[in-house]
């Protein structure tokens, strides 16, 4: 497995039978490929761990996802959205923490029109001129995503979910289509957005020939941040009864993504740390660069329950900020105070 991990860092990819190989191999080389994976991602960004502020604005969704717990047909939710008072309050908060990376994120909520989003966008662009403003609203159309762009935000978080046109169907209604998804992302990129995409590891369904293609996926984009982690089952959603995600391979994962793109913006996910009460600190250690720590108002957390048992929906965004300060120094990492851009990554400069 050595020669195939060497090859991987020498080459950026991998011939997809290798690659199924370094995915479906026993934990022995784990170690090594860790190590790799972390020597990169030392190259481009030392050890320093960038903060995302999340603010969760909605967990409205026209949606019906068969995997999230805030799917429209979920009526045991109780729902609620953010004002732009509120969460222009959240920055606040957030800027005093450290952050200079807002993440708006929620369900596709239909109330918040281009203009109102436009108004929002661009209120705390002006008020906070050094920091990165990062939406995560889901399927838009070209032009509302220009309009946001215009207004002042710089990156786009759209997870792909699987490149597997046939496994997209089997996560999604018919009303959604990995076609229309993929199209989304590509509108992201040529619009001048800093664009995210990943997936969920260990979704119904998945099998190592998806990872392949999801990874292949990844390649043709190359996206600046790739968010994966672990399918959580919801108990009040179609996929209740499948089995969890794997913590392992969502780290091997995270690694094999260092080594493919190296200056990509990793984050270790929450979902990630719900698994596995060290599952953030080992997400670093596997070559992960980012924690998306939450700024919403704790009196809405428990209400923005994608999946059973997350993490952190009790604590206040002061408690979650400096409980990560003191896990990530205790892996000999460090917390900075920056916007977090990806750093450039040229072929052939290695
Ligand atoms: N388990 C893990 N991740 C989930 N997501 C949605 N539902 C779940 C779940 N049950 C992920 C999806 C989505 C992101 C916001 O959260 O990949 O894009
Ligand atoms: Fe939220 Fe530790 S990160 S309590």
């Amino acid at each position: 497995m050595k020669e195939i991990i060497n090859s991987l860092v020498v080459n950026r990819n991998l011939p997809e039978k290798d690659m199924k190989m370094l995915l479906t191999c026993d934990s022995s080389a784990d170690a090594y490929l860790y190590e790799q994976a972390q020597k990169v991602r030392q190259q481009y960004y030392g050890n320093d761990i960038y903060i995302r502020g999340l603010i969760e604005m909605s967990n409205y969704c026209k949606n019906n996802c068969y995997y999230c717990g805030i799917r429209a047909g979920n009526q045991e939710v109780s729902r609620y959205r953010l004002s732009a008072e509120e969460i222009l309050s959240c920055c606040g908060q957030g800027y005093q923490l450290g952050f200079r990376t807002f993440v708006l994120q929620g369900g596709e909520d239909m109330y918040y029109t281009d203009a109102i989003m436009v108004d929002i966008i661009s209120a705390i662009r002006s008020k906070y001129p050094d920091c990165a403003i990062t939406l995560s609203l889901g399927e838009r159309s070209y032009e509302t995503y220009k309009a946001y762009f215009d207004a002042g935000a710089d990156r786009y978080l759209l997870r792909h979910e699987t490149a597997d046109f046939y496994h997209y169907s089997q996560l999604h209604p018919d009303t959604l289509s990995a076609e229309n998804r993929q199209r989304c992302l590509y509108d992201l990129k040529r619009i001048g957005y800093q664009v995210g995409t990943g997936f969920m590891v260990g979704s119904p369904y998945q099998t190592p020939e998806h990872l392949v293609k999801d990874l292949n996926f990844i390649a043709r984009l190359q996206p600046q941040m790739v968010g994966i982690g672990p399918f959580i089952p919801h108990h009040q959603t179609p996929f209740a009864d499948f089995p969890q995600g794997s913590v392992a391979l969502t780290l091997r994962l995270i690694a094999i993504l260092r080594l493919m793109l190296p200056a990509v913006l990793l984050p270790a996910t929450t979902a990630l740390g719900t698994l596995d009460p060290q599952g953030r600190e080992k997400g670093i250690l596997a070559g992960a660069n980012v924690i998306m720590p939450n700024l919403s108002p704790v009196s809405v957390r428990k209400k923005y329950q994608i999946y059973d048992h997350k993490i952190c929906t009790g604590e206040e965004a002061a408690e979650c900020r400096f409980c990560l300060q003191k896990r990530i120094e205790s892996i000999g990492y460090q917390i900075v105070v920056d916007r977090g851009d990806a750093k450039q990554y040229t072929k052939n400069q290695m």
